[in-house]
């Protein structure tokens, strides 16, 4: 028999199963109302607009639809996204971009331009978890950074990297959510936004910007994404059409300086050639139709009434005199709710899918797991009426838990 673990290499040794993916297996009967997905409202896709677009590329430009394209993305999709790029105060050009197979692709290509074997960078704690496997499948060491209701902690930022550069080490970046984080709901406030920039600056540590959710603002005022407010040429920014058109297209684009997308480009012909010609073909025609703006104002609304109901509910059913907190998003798809810290959210999963309600663990969002008495809510996806019936069911389940 063929041993099949003497061919495996140390990277995919390393990688395990998505525990998210794992978790949404269980929470996927139809009696739970489920809180775990991150999954956008499909209410907001514009499925008619689509038919249409569709039936339209194909009949003027099937052939070139349907073939390969360059790697680099499709030009007119690319105008297209330098001019919304543009409504944000964020000037580029084609040399600036490449088009993705979605933000996912745009972190694996991070990991695989910058990471050697071992190689430090610094994320915050908790993080995306697709960005833990995306670096960890590379070897990444990731070295985390506490978050409060304003982001990253510049102060343990400042700690945490005098200590590395005591034992002389120096991270190859700082990745960064800044725009209501997945999944602690939170937004990088302008001030810290200010500091980070200073700090990159001065130690010359290149800043990714991960901002999937920076479109879908329903509260407050917009603070300059740090791509903006960059002179030195230190961010690459990760953008996605997931969260604002339809997450099944997986098409998404990075910014940053020449130097690093030629990088990226490289390093993704050698995993996909291209992204697919036909999606971007019609979201390019989205765009340039003027589609694309009010379908986020119409996605905006649902989440801004979803995320309200959300809010209300918990105020009303969860135990807050008992130590239990969550965070108030102004935009994105997730909340995130802390209990004190001697209690294990891991153990009280089992518990909520037997009361038919589910979220996500939070210590999927933690570099090796380490902290468990979090979970991850997101308000997107079920309806008003699971918000309304789950939410209460699921603050009885803490409200058992905590004595
Ligand atoms: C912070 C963050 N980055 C990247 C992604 C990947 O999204 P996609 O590959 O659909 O663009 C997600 C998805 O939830 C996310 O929350």
């Amino acid at each position: 028999m063929i041993q099949y673990d003497l061919a495996f290499s140390k990277n995919i040794k390393a990688m395990k199963r998505s525990v998210i993916r794992e978790l949404l297996k269980v929470t996927q009967s139809p009696e739970i109302i489920s809180f775990a997905g991150g999954l956008p409202s499909p209410e907001s896709f514009p499925i008619e607009e689509i038919k249409k677009i569709t039936m339209e590329v194909l009949e003027k430009n099937g052939t070139k639809a349907l073939q390969y394209g360059a790697t680099e993305g499709f030009p007119p999709l690319a105008d297209e996204l330098i001019k919304l790029m543009a409504l944000d105060n964020v000037k580029i050009g084609r040399e600036n971009l490449a088009i993705t197979i979605a933000s996912q692709q745009g972190l694996d290509l991070v990991g695989k331009i910058f990471f050697n074997p071992g190689d430090i960078a610094i994320v915050e704690s908790p993080t995306y978890v697709g960005a833990l496997s995306a670096f960890n499948s590379y070897r990444g060491k990731l070295v985390d950074v506490e978050l409060d209701d304003d982001g990253m902690r510049i102060d343990i930022l400042k700690k945490t990297l005098a200590n590395l550069k005591k034992q002389g080490k120096k991270p190859k970046f700082i990745y960064v959510i800044p725009d209501f984080h997945n999944p602690a709901g939170v937004t990088l406030s302008y001030e810290r936004r200010k500091q980070l920039i200073e700090i990159a600056k001065k130690e010359k540590i290149m800043i990714i910007e991960d901002s999937p959710y920076r479109m879908v603002r329903f509260r407050g005022k917009n603070i300059p994404s740090l791509y903006s407010m960059d002179k030195e040429g230190l961010v690459v920014s990760l953008f996605t059409f997931s969260k604002i058109f339809v997450p099944g297209f997986r098409l998404g684009w990075a910014i940053g300086p020449k130097e690093i997308i030629d990088k990226m480009i490289i390093a993704k012909q050698a995993t996909d050639l291209s992204t697919p010609e036909i999606t971007q073909h019609i979201a390019a025609s989205f765009l340039q139709k003027k589609l694309l703006l009010p379908t986020v104002k119409k996605t905006v609304s649902i989440y801004e009434k979803k995320n309200k109901l959300m809010l209300e509910m918990l105020d009303k059913y969860m135990p807050k005199k008992k130590g239990v907190r969550w965070t108030k998003p102004d935009g994105g798809l997730f909340l995130w709710v802390t209990l004190p810290e001697k209690y294990d959210c891991d153990k009280i999963f089992t518990k909520a899918i037997e009361k038919k309600v589910a979220y996500v663990v939070g210590s999927a969002f933690y570099v090796g797991g380490k902290k468990k008495n979090s979970f991850r809510m997101n308000f997107s996806y079920p309806s008003m009426e699971q918000i309304k019936v789950g939410v209460k069911r699921l603050a009885e389940v803490i409200d058992n838990e905590i004595k």
